[in-house]
């Protein structure tokens, strides 16, 4: 018999089950709470609420663990590449040689867009933020491929994620071409996912683009960082939309407006701007005591995280990859020495002990990106190129799922209680 939780709601006391899943915390089963007592649970920002059941991706925020279908984010990054990571999301397990090859060769034969989106593009203004265009774009790819919006259809499913995975990286290109007003790069399937992707951003018709092998590997690196986080705000918006009913390209365009903000994605981007701000490590304590008044707004951005109360094992694997970058491209950018400095102050700081603020994935992803050749706006835009199978893989659970309901939170409401109009020659 399973554990049970008794509450006595002064009305009488309801039992609730208590349910474990395969590590980490167990959930108590309150969905017929409101039915037996009249009462809804209060919790914004959903600290303590499971919101669904996944077999994704774990995380240990005190740890510092990170597993996605149990297999260490380290241990991922350091020896496998995104694709097999985007297949193990998708399908639950690692694929064998064959299976790989059949699963890149098909992502590859979706990397084109349709020839009438580029329309699309030409309605933007040249100085739209990329990440405009892409909720735009993502959005409006439900108008070009009908015949993958049916979600009752597994096939159609598999195909629009298919789709999806492949194409992101076509539109980010895109994007990015688009704002420095270059033609658009038609994708080269003999590249690897990632090698099209940086052929498609930074070459050019007038010549021959040579991928570079470090570069490549850091950049797909990144990807396989961001590919999933478990129930974070843009997956979570992602599954709201797609409980619905929403088709799979309309709830993606969700996940990237809600992935824009400053507090989510817009993180990689909002860090390397206050390490721009801060400039030298003499200004650094000026900006730690700035981030600890509470009467100033200013954040260490790329610092503190929802979940992880330990040091993100994203950004270990992020400071290393630096290195590897700057070695390839034989780069110095001195506000890397900045960041460590600030990291290694910030650690010693009791506020930031105290309140359990490490760096995260964005802390030093911003140099790694800028280093690489990408304007700090189209940080965000990559985050959610590589978010997007993970976004997928979490429609796909949740469609599947025989007990799928509409999302729909209930409030406590503070308003007026019922009143009478009062026509306007009375106000
Ligand atoms: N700098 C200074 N103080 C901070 C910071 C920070 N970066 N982050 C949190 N704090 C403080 C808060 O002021 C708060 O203090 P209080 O308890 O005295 O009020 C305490 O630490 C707890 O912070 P909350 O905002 O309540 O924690 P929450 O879990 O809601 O926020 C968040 C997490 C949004 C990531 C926050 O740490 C933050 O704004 N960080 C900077 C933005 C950032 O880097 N975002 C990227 C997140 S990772 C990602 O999306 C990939």
């Amino acid at each position: 018999m399973a554990n049970q939780v008794k509450v006595n709601t002064g009305n009488g006391e309801f039992e609730y089950p208590v349910l474990s899943g395969s590590v980490g915390p167990d959930v108590i089963d309150i969905r017929k709470l409101y039915g037996q007592t009249g009462m809804f649970t209060y919790d914004p920002g959903f600290t303590s609420t499971a919101s669904c059941e996944s077999a994704l991706t774990y995380i240990d925020g005190d740890e510092g663990v990170l597993l996605h279908r149990g297999y260490p984010i380290g241990q991922l990054a350091e020896q496998s590449s995104f694709m097999e990571v985007s297949y193990l999301l998708l399908n639950g397990e690692l694929p064998n040689k064959s299976e790989l090859d059949n699963f890149t060769r098909t992502i590859s034969r979706h990397t084109m867009v349709h020839e009438q989106l580029t329309s699309f593009y030409k309605g933007f203004r040249r100085d739209a933020h990329p990440m405009a265009i892409m909720c735009g774009v993502v959005g409006a790819l439900s108008a070009f491929y009908h015949d993958s919006t049916d979600i009752s259809d597994p096939v159609q499913r598999r195909i629009a994620s298919h789709r999806l995975i492949a194409k992101m990286p076509t539109i980010a290109a895109m994007a990015y071409k688009y704002s420095v007003g270059q033609p658009f790069i038609y994708p080269d399937n003999k590249l690897s996912y990632t090698g099209n992707f940086l052929k498609m951003t930074f070459g050019v018709p007038a010549e021959e683009y040579e991928v570079i092998p470090a570069v490549e590997s850091a950049m797909d690196k990144i990807f396989i960082l961001h590919a999933d986080h478990e129930q974070n705000a843009s997956t979570s918006t992602v599954r709201l939309a797609g409980s619905s009913g929403a088709n799979p390209f309309a709830c993606i365009a969700a996940g990237i407006a809600c992935l824009w903000g400053p507090a989510h994605g817009g993180a990689n981007e909002a860090a390397l701007n206050m390490l721009k701000e801060i400039g030298t490590p003499d200004k650094i304590q000026h900006y730690i005591e700035r981030a600890k008044d509470k009467n100033d707004p200013f954040r260490l951005m790329g610092f503190g995280h929802r979940v992880y109360k330990n040091y993100d094992p994203r950004a270990t694997v992020m400071q290393q990859t630096v290195r590897e970058v700057f070695d390839a491209l034989k780069v110095n950018d001195p506000l890397f020495e900045t960041a460590l400095r600030l990291e290694e102050i910030a650690l010693n700081d009791p506020y930031f002990i105290e309140k359990k603020l490490f760096p995260n994935v964005d802390f030093y992803s911003g140099i790694i990106l800028s280093a690489i050749g990408f304007p700090t706006d189209m940080f965000t835009v990559l985050f959610a190129l590589a978010r997007t199978v993970g976004w997928v893989a979490q429609w796909n659970e949740m469609i599947s799922d025989p007990g799928q309901k509409i999302g729909r939170p209930r409030q406590l409401y503070t308003g007026p209680t019922q009143r009478d109009y009062v026509g306007i020659d009375k106000r």
